[in-house]
């Protein structure tokens, strides 16, 4: 397993392994700070993303090699400080639409770091990473009324092929990103 932090211009996505997760879930927020050698936002992980954290260590629990896969702090260079958090939803296979070698990918910055383009950074380096890994396909599902996030989905050549109901999201419009597509 290769949980080695991925490198973009200005950003390190770091792993977050199920230590880590465990931690951030029993608000031990300095320990992690420590352990990742950055700056978490002090309100950090919400309800929401707790809900989420949960979800990815149950992931990694029953598959420890899903961690590359996973959850990724994006780690500002310059400063130190966590601006967010990217990965994919699991290893090749996991996906919205069931496509078998698909991989799909997730993002969120905070607040306050947006509008800089630490998201689409981010997404481009994670859709490198899984090229490297001979990932053909990458989804990416999106609410209808998120525009900053279409603009990015759009800006890298994703193409809508689709509609889905998500759970907790509600409607996402699907979109693929295939094979020779640059980014
Ligand atoms: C979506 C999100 C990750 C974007 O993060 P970010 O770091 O601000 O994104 P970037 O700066 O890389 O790019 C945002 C793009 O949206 C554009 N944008 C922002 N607000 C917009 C709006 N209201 N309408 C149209 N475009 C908009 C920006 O201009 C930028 O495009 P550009 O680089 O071509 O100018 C952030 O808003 C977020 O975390 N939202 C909540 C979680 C979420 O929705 N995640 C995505 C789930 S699919």
């Amino acid at each position: 397993m290769d949980a080695r932090p991925i490198r973009s211009s200005r950003l390190e996505l770091v792993s977050l392994g199920p230590d880590v997760l465990d931690r951030l879930l029993d608000r031990r927020r300095e320990e992690v700070e420590a352990v990742l050698g950055a700056e978490i936002p002090e309100e950090w992980p919400d309800e929401h993303d707790s809900r989420f954290l949960r979800r990815r260590l149950d992931q990694m629990r029953g598959d420890p090699e899903s961690q590359p896969w996973l959850v990724r702090a994006l780690v500002l260079d310059e400063t130190g400080r966590m601006v967010g958090h990217a990965g994919f939803h699991g290893p090749p296979g996991t996906n919205g639409p069931g496509l078998p070698d698909a991989v799909e990918v997730g993002y969120t910055v905070f607040d306050r770091f947006r509008g800089s383009g630490y998201a689409t950074e981010a997404v481009r380096a994670l859709v490198a990473w899984a090229r490297e890994r001979q990932v053909g396909t990458i989804v990416a599902s999106v609410a209808p009324g998120n525009e900053p996030s279409l603009a990015i989905v759009r800006k890298l050549g994703f193409v809508q092929t689709g509609e889905q109901w998500d759970e907790e999201d509600g409607l996402e419009l699907v979109f693929r990103l295939d094979g020779a597509a640059s980014t």
